[in-house]
């Protein structure tokens, strides 16, 4: 067992980090509008079909390896064969650079609207507001147009709140910060759901939208080609979403086993986490769609109308939303707003600690030291994002990182560990720790689940060849989207050239280590 490296102090601290991580900003917004616009409850069927043949197996998989080689996504990877170290890298540089750069931004937001919320800053017109007082956004990607202050001061403060709880070691940062952020966040989310759901106009919007099943969208076998064309994307939608809500394919789950003891059970800490965050995001829904309904109603329009996807969800609709409530407006905006931002910042500590843990592990640097490089360079970095352009940036940058980066380093993850590591070892290595793993877990992880991803990329490139991806022009989203994704991988690689400090990779033919065992 290692003994340098410092661990989790309890389970149920470790299980409530990995569930932090996966609670985000994607489960109150994302998975509410995705059952909305693809069939409603019908939508749970390719969700969770999507939880059961890749979430779950390459969440267990993350776990398994991670504490298995007892080191960050490079270190594991580079463990099993050198030649992936750079697959071991990419993971966590696209964590940093690809998604903390704007979600600090975008849990910055989360700060300024809670302070709005005191005074329902955001007035008749919360459209006109958050567009044009609050982003003050440009006309176009290239536009930058300068810095939006207010926004740079609140991305500040969400930077150094991450810094002060990655800056001390896991069992007294991350663990002890989601000890107490993760039963806040759960209480808040109570009282929202109890209270959106108790709106006038709820429960109708509950039943014929949330709940109710259209079962034509997700029917990928019906004649009609225009509609299986349509089912195809319900279907993509929701494999996309298990892997960005699980935050899976970023090493973060990876870095997080590593600090596991031994004899952890890795299959049963993988279910609950899996399923926790999924039920959040279904009780999440009613607070969403009880809202909504209740504004729908009290506007007298149709629903549909009312319901916006992404940041407008949350900028748009709730505020307005707010200032309709028939009373305690303030309470309910500081609700959800801080509700968010808990949420959030669960997210963002795993983001940096994914990367500063592969950089620990490689350079031999002091936490301390690589933490507080990282924060401030993350902080520099993120002001891009904080431009009047930086709705279009992030924008682009999340379609070409959570569609493409993720996808890729989810199905490469899986190739590597099933062939050249080999699954059945991983798999005795897991059921040794306590709930058996079935034997079909592998042909998941060598077959099944690979397929499926690349299935997924392929239906992704040609929707995104068939039609520019949002709108954009086609230069904007090659500089913005593949020329970062360029950046990442050539960092990637560059991090992977060189040897390691400290003999790390030796470890593993030390005696006691249980690779001598198998
Ligand atoms: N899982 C988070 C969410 O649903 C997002 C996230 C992705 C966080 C990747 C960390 C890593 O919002």
């Amino acid at each position: 067992m290692s003994t340098e490296r410092s661990g989790w102090k309890t389970n149920i601290g470790f299980l409530l980090a990995a569930i932090g991580s996966a609670i985000g900003l994607g489960n109150v917004w994302r998975f509410s509008y995705m059952s909305f616009q693809y069939g409603g409850g019908a939508f749970l069927v390719p969700y969770l079909v999507a939880l059961g043949v890749a979430g779950l197996p390459i969440m267990i998989l993350e776990y398994g390896i991670g504490h298995r080689q007892k080191g960050s996504a490079p270190l594991s990877l580079a463990r099993i064969d050198s030649r992936f170290e750079w697959l071991g890298w990419w993971m966590p540089v696209v964590a940093m650079l690809g998604i903390m750069l704007y979600y600090s931004v975008v849990i910055g937001w989360c700060v300024n609207y809670f302070c709005y919320s005191f005074s329902l800053a955001w007035g008749n017109d919360p459209q006109a507001f958050f567009f044009k007082n609050f982003l003050e956004l440009s006309d176009s990607a290239v536009h930058l147009g300068g810095l939006r202050i207010p926004i740079v001061f609140s991305t500040l403060l969400v930077w150094v709140l991450c810094w002060a709880v990655c800056y001390r070691d896991i069992s007294h940062g991350i663990e002890k910060a989601s000890m107490v952020f993760m039963p806040v966040l759960f209480l808040l989310t109570i009282i929202m759901v109890a209270w959106s759901a108790s709106l006038d106009g709820a429960g109708a919007a509950i039943a014929n939208h949330y709940l109710h099943a259209d079962w034509s969208k997700i029917n990928l076998f019906t004649a009609d080609p225009e509609k299986a064309r349509a089912a195809a994307e319900v279907w993509t939608a929701a494999f996309g979403q298990i892997f960005f809500t699980l935050s899976l394919g970023f090493g973060i789950m990876i870095t997080y086993a590593s600090y596991l003891p031994e004899n952890t059970d890795i299959t049963k800490n993988a279910l609950v986490t899996s399923v926790v965050n999924c039920l959040y995001s279904f009780i999440a829904g009613f607070a969403v769609f009880g809202i909504v309904g209740f504004m729908a109603k009290t506007q007298g329009t149709a629903f549909e109308e009312v319901i916006k996807s992404g940041p407008q969800l949350a900028f748009v609709v709730y505020p307005k939303a707010i200032s309709l409530l028939p009373g305690m407006n303030t309470a309910f905006g500081i609700i959800f707003f801080l509700m968010l931002i808990l949420a959030g910042l669960t997210s963002g500590v795993s983001l940096i600690e994914a990367f500063a843990c592969s950089v620990t592990d490689k350079f031999a640097w002091s936490r301390q030291k690589v933490v507080s490089v990282v924060c401030c360079a993350g902080f520099l970095g993120s002001l891009v994002f904080t431009s009047r352009a930086g709705l279009y940036l992030l924008d682009i940058a999340d379609h070409f990182i959570t569609n493409y980066g993720l996808v890729l380093g989810g199905a490469l993850e899986c190739l590597i560990v099933g062939w050249v590591f080999r699954a059945s070892v991983l798999r005795e290595h897991i059921s040794a720790q306590g709930t058996r793993l079935p034997a079909a877990w592998d042909i998941f992880i060598r077959y099944t689940t690979p397929a499926i991803l690349a299935y997924l990329l392929f239906l992704t490139v040609k929707a995104d060849l068939s039609k520019n991806y949002g709108g954009y022009p086609t230069d904007q989203l090659l500089i913005f989207g593949g020329g970062w994704m360029i950046i990442c991988l050539m960092l990637a690689l560059a991090l992977a050239f060189g040897p390691w400090k400290a003999d790390k990779l030796a470890r593993r033919h030390e005696p006691g280590e249980d690779e001598l065992l198998v």
